[in-house]
């Protein structure tokens, strides 16, 4: 694209401020910024004029599986599951693209250390909790692990370095998600530099399209690979393809399951699994009105009592229908570092937003989806913030409790 053209495109959306510094560029530096431009999707700034919002439909409970129902039916679920397994049908992919700007660490988030008296990276307490179900089944699964431009370099050097943890180099498959421009809250796209556009990843919810488009949907039917288990780098007691939960998704003929924990109050800030307007959806804790959050059953339990907890099962053939379908565009308010008066800033409150696809806009699709109750304190333990809430603090207490040697 030559400079013309860039102020035309530019001029049409009102974005001519990324041209500002144009003439204090070098010739590379000039083509990067218009190649920069050029592949900008404007299309998802229409998202600011609705100011995020949606409306809700009508709510009603999801079908489950609640945590006694797997106690009574374990045997029965876990054996369907390493059959599974064992025959190659199941593959787990690892979303690890964040910038995971809450915990505040340069590094990938999975580097973290979470150890106390031993060095324990998030990712190596992933791969201890996989330890176990490989151990189970005899098999290995194939792990396909996203990560973003920001953080694909570090993350790939530090599994080399590593060992992979000890798992089959051959099964584990990176690829990069795709990158959207930041923008102030006026909606203006902000400079991180004066020839580069501040861009953040775009969401966790374009995993599937950036996997085919790296190519990994070979494997997929190369192996017969049937079911994905999609889980979150941030939880430490993450369950990764685990038997019990596969074997329950399988029983009901669902197209997708999610793993659930029952909220701990009307107000608890996770998203609840529910059905809206009879198709299975996730509704964010800020969506949700306080009148239908807290509404009880007769025996007094929430009636939408689910929250999830970002690990889900989904049929490969029902992500192969749907891979064409627009997902929403999320608008979250972050710190996007910028350059303003030819100076580079830092700032310390969140001063512009992100555009983020969401992998809950996914369950929309699905047609059904199957909750399965987990026990909290067994299987949840997020890591986002340093201190307080789902941080490193209340992490590390979960993992002692659960025996790891921190
Ligand atoms: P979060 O929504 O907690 O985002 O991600 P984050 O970027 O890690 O952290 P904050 O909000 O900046 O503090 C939930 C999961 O989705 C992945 C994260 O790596 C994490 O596993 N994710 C998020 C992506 O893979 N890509 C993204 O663009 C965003």
């Amino acid at each position: 694209m030559n400079l013309e053209k860039a102020q035309q495109i530019l001029r049409e959306h009102g974005q001519e401020q990324l041209l500002q510094y144009y003439g204090e560029l070098d010739e590379g530096q000039k083509q990067s910024l218009l190649s920069q431009i050029e592949s900008i999707n404007f299309s998802v700034f229409h998202s600011l004029d609705k100011g995020g919002e949606r409306k809700i439909g009508n709510l009603t409970p999801v079908p489950a599986v609640t945590a006694a129902d797997v106690e009574h039916r374990r045997e029965e679920y876990e054996e369907l599951g390493i059959a599974a397994l064992k025959a190659g049908k199941v593959a787990a992919v690892l979303l690890a693209g964040g910038q995971g700007t809450r915990l505040g660490s340069d590094d990938p988030k999975g580097m973290f250390n979470i150890g106390i008296t031993r060095e324990l990276s998030i990712f190596e307490q992933q791969f201890a909790n996989i330890a176990e179900v490989t151990g189970r089944s005899g098999a290995y699964f194939h792990i396909f692990i996203m990560t973003s431009d920001v953080n694909n370099e570090k993350t790939v050097a530090f599994f080399k370095r590593k060992n992979y943890f000890g798992y089959p180099q051959e099964k584990v498959h990176f690829f990069v998600q795709e990158m959207a421009p930041a923008c102030d809250l006026n909606g203006k796209i902000l400079l991180e530099d004066k020839g580069r556009i501040a861009m953040s990843p775009n969401g966790n919810g374009g995993w599937y399209s950036s996997l085919i488009k790296n190519g990994d949907g070979e494997i997929l039917s190369r192996e017969g690979i049937e079911w994905l288990n999609v889980y979150s780098v941030d939880n430490v007691l993450q369950r990764i393809c685990d038997p019990v939960f596969i074997g329950a998704t399988l029983k009901s003929g669902c197209n997708c399951s999610a793993k659930v924990v029952k909220k701990v109050s009307p107000d608890e800030k996770v998203g609840v699994l529910c059905m809206e307007d009879g198709k299975p959806a996730i509704v964010e804790y800020y969506e949700m009105p306080a009148e239908i959050a807290s509404i009880r059953r007769p025996d007094g339990e929430l009636k939408f009592a689910y929250g999830v907890t970002l690990n889900y099962l989904f049929k490969v053939e029902l992500l192969n229908k749907t891979i064409d379908k627009k997902l929403p565009v999320h608008l979250s308010l972050k710190k996007v570092p910028f350059i303003k008066d030819g100076i580079k800033v830092k700032p310390e409150q969140p001063n512009g937003y992100k555009f983020e696809y969401l992998v809950l806009d996914m369950i929309k699709l699905m047609e059904n989806c199957l909750a399965v109750e987990v026990v909290r304190e067994r299987e949840f333990a997020p890591v986002k913030n340093r201190t307080g809430v789902d941080s490193v603090d209340t992490a590390r207490a979960l993992l002692v409790k659960n025996g790891v040697k921190l």
